[in-house]
């Protein structure tokens, strides 16, 4: 793998390693083939088809294969059919439904109505959201039904509201219609029912299938109060981090705590060993173990060294800061939890993965690394303009030439213009950078607020960039100078194409 691998990208990878497996036989499959002849009426008449167009030469198609099949066997059961769309085929019926890269999944309801899958490309993803799909925002909850509506998901949340509490019945109402797809939601008027839960109306109850199995919540019912409380109580105390969590504990927005462990044991013993820490923090950093075997590469994204195991690491997910911890210390629960303490104190610097400073600058482009990326790009008063290049990214060589050139405009005017560069596979940067090259202008007094460049990468281009994102307005080709498109030199149209590391970061985040 190249250098330059976030997170997700060798999560995915092993992920795909241990599940590519055949896929089922075509007679034995539930997987149903459409065509174009046959997938319109197929979608009228069923209610609700979740749909994977693909093609049969990309790896995250034969990835989700085997998972797609089980979930289609799962799903018969409840008469939600899985169909795929051979794209290489169908080529006009993929182009009707917007297809443009594989796989593509899509929910549909009817022919008309149809939206992107919003779930991991996991079995049990795909089961529990097409479930969900498959019932109202709220069902509705009765004694009878209670106990086996308890078990229809890994987490569903009951509201017990008395049928005369309007308010309380629409913003419980409301937040399920906002989460349909992420929660099941049911609802009870029984105050008895309510009574025999242990829970006064109106409240809010969280069922799931580990940890302490139940939360209440009797705050104010208040949308954004109880989905803030949702999102808390739902994550396990210690859960385990792998494609089908990637993405939730991401989005999070509070630090993320990895214990990397490689044996099944050892991570259980962990998970026993930190819940007590977890608990005591619950809501201001999320813990996961994570395989160490599968997923070890990723310690050194986290500034660890990925062969000594077991290890743990804070990220800050929204600033990308990391916080690794010794790793010539114990992984020691109670240790550590001093250590997580200080981190959420602000007590801990974080680790900045660099390469040295370098001792002097060649050529006319400003060299920036990790250690001194504040010092040059961010606590100055001047526009800086920050190329992020990965070496081996063919774009950012075939740019080189031009970036030096455009730098040198400037060699005059270097107390209000900087051209940088950053190798950013090699420095730690604050941005989350998916592409190569990614050209960002930081102009004085608003660094916060960096201007992404998507113009062409032409010199000229790049100059009017400058002039017109920059406070100083500097302008590197004044009236009188000469014209790039006169200069030999130069070449005027270029293709704005930026490299991802395959598969590209989307796909990632998706399948994740
Ligand atoms: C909430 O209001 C809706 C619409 O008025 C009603 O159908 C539903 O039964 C109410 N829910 C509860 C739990 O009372």
């Amino acid at each position: 793998m190249r250098s330059f691998t976030p997170l997700v990208l060798s999560l995915l990878g092993a992920a795909a390693a241990v599940s590519a497996t055949e896929p089922a036989d075509a007679a034995d499959s539930n997987v149903i083939s459409l065509t174009k002849d046959t997938f319109d009426d197929f979608v009228k008449e069923h209610d609700l088809v979740l749909a994977e167009f693909y093609a049969p030469w990309c790896g995250h198609c034969k990835a989700l294969a085997p998972k797609y099949e089980e979930a289609a066997t799962e799903l018969k059961g409840k008469n939600i059919p899985l169909v795929k769309v051979d794209c290489t085929v169908e080529e006009d019926l993929c182009q009707i439904y917007d297809v443009d890269g594989y796989p593509t999944l899509k929910v549909f309801r009817g022919p008309d109505s149809h939206k992107s899958y919003g779930g991991a490309r996991q079995t049990e993803s795909i089961v529990s959201y097409m479930t969900k799909q498959s019932m109202p925002a709220v069902s509705s909850v009765t004694e009878e039904n209670l106990e086996d509506f308890k078990t229809m998901d890994k987490i569903v949340i009951v509201g017990y509201v008395s049928s005369d509490d309007k308010t309380a019945n629409k913003s419980f109402t409301s937040l399920a219609e906002s989460q349909r797809d992420t929660y099941l939601f049911g609802a009870s008027n029984d105050a008895a029912l309510a009574k025999a839960e242990g829970v006064k109306q109106p409240s809010v109850v969280l069922y799931k299938d580990f940890d302490e199995k139940k939360a209440v919540y009797d705050g104010k019912l208040e949308e954004e109060a109880i989905l803030k409380w949702v999102k808390t109580a739902s994550t396990p105390l210690v859960g385990e981090l792998g494609p089908e969590t990637y993405s939730m504990y991401m989005a999070a927005g509070v630090p993320l705590a990895y214990i990397f462990a490689e044996t099944a044991e050892e991570r259980e013993k962990f998970a026993e060993d930190f819940r007590p820490i977890a608990e005591k923090h619950r809501g201001a950093i999320n813990v996961v173990t994570l395989d160490a075997k599968l997923f070890g590469a990723h310690a050194s994204n986290l500034n660890l060294e990925p062969e000594k195991f077991p290890a743990f690491a804070i990220q800050e997910t929204t600033k990308n800061a990391k916080y690794p911890y010794d790793q010539s210390k114990k992984i020691d629960a109670k240790e550590i939890g001093k250590f997580i303490k200080n981190v959420l104190d602000g007590k801990v610097e974080p680790s900045i993965k660099s390469e040295p400073i370098p001792e002097s600058q060649e050529g006319f482009v400003t060299v920036v690394v990790g250690r001194n990326y504040q010092e040059v790009v961010i606590d100055n008063e001047k526009d800086v303009l920050v190329e992020f290049y990965a070496p081996w990214c063919g774009h950012c060589k075939s740019l080189a030439p031009k970036y030096e050139e455009l730098a040198a405009l400037y060699s005059d005017a270097a107390d209000k213009v900087v051209i940088a560069k950053i190798d950013a596979t090699a420095n730690d940067v604050p941005d989350s950078i998916t592409g190569f090259p990614t050209i960002k202008l930081y102009p004085a007094g608003k660094k916060d607020e960096p201007v992404e460049y998507a113009g062409s990468r032409t010199v000229e281009d790049l100059v009017q960039f400058i002039k017109e994102n920059g406070k100083h307005e500097v302008d590197g080709l004044p009236e009188g100078a000469k014209k790039p498109e006169e200069r030999a030199d130069v070449t005027v149209s270029e293709s704005k194409a930026a490299e991802t590391p395959a598969p590209s970061d989307k796909e990632a985040h998706d399948e994740l």
